[in-house]
């Protein structure tokens, strides 16, 4: 979406696509029909009188989701992104998190720091997408959660709320 492939303007486009990647399918085919069915059912039922002016970002969106199924999604090996984690996640599993984490203390006390600055610099910050209105410091910035859960981000992991069901 943020190379805008999958257009931002399009509405739900982002829930209705991770939607249909995550649903349960019995084979590829199957699948790369079902994208385009159920991109083409959602707008015609939700955006009947927009749906031609959305048509060639909807066609745009539905090769790019067939491409994101088919690079991440096996079902014939009844396997997907989900089930092979690579460990570099925060949102898919718990990732680097496994081991710095404040819940892991050895005999002496110790932990390993979950703090973000530890692997993160932040110099540029949203929420607006125009660079020129970004919070910016080559310092590093305090990360800022985009949506306010009230800094429980702090103590709970990313994991929490943000589950492979939800596929993120
Ligand atoms: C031990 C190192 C480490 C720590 C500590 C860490 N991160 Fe990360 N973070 C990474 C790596 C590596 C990636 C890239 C992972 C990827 O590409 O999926 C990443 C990716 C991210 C992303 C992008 C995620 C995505 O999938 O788009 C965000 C946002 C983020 N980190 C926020 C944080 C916040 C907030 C904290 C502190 C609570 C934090 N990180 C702590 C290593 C770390
Ligand atoms: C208390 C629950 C909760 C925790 C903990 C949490 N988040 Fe979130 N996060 C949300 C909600 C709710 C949203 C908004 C809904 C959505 O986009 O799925 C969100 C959205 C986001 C988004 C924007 C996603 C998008 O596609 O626009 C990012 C990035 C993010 N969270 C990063 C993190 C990171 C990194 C952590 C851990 C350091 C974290 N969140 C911990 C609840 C949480």
């Amino acid at each position: 979406m943020s190379r805008g492939t999958i257009s931002a303007e399009l509405p739900y486009i982002r829930k209705v696509g991770l939607e249909l990647l995550n649903a349960e399918y019995e084979t590829t085919e199957e699948a790369n029909a079902a994208i385009p069915a159920g991109i083409e059912a959602f707008y015609a039922a939700e955006y009947p009188e927009d749906i031609e002016a959305f048509r060639a970002d909807l066609d745009r969106a539905t090769e790019a989701l067939i491409g994101i199924y088919n690079a991440n999604f096996f079902p014939e090996m009844k396997t997907d992104y989900r089930v092979r984690l690579n460990n570099i996640s925060h949102f898919t599993n718990e990732g680097c998190f496994r081991s710095h984490n404040t819940d892991l203390v050895a005999d002496n006390g110790a932990s390993i720091t979950a703090s973000c600055d530890t692997c993160h610099s932040i110099v540029a910050q949203g929420p607006s997408d125009e660079v020129a209105e970004l919070e910016t410091d080559l310092n590093g910035l305090e990360f800022v959660h985009p949506v306010d859960i009230g800094g429980v981000w702090r103590r709970i992991k990313c994991t929490q709320c943000h589950t492979p069901t939800q596929g993120y």
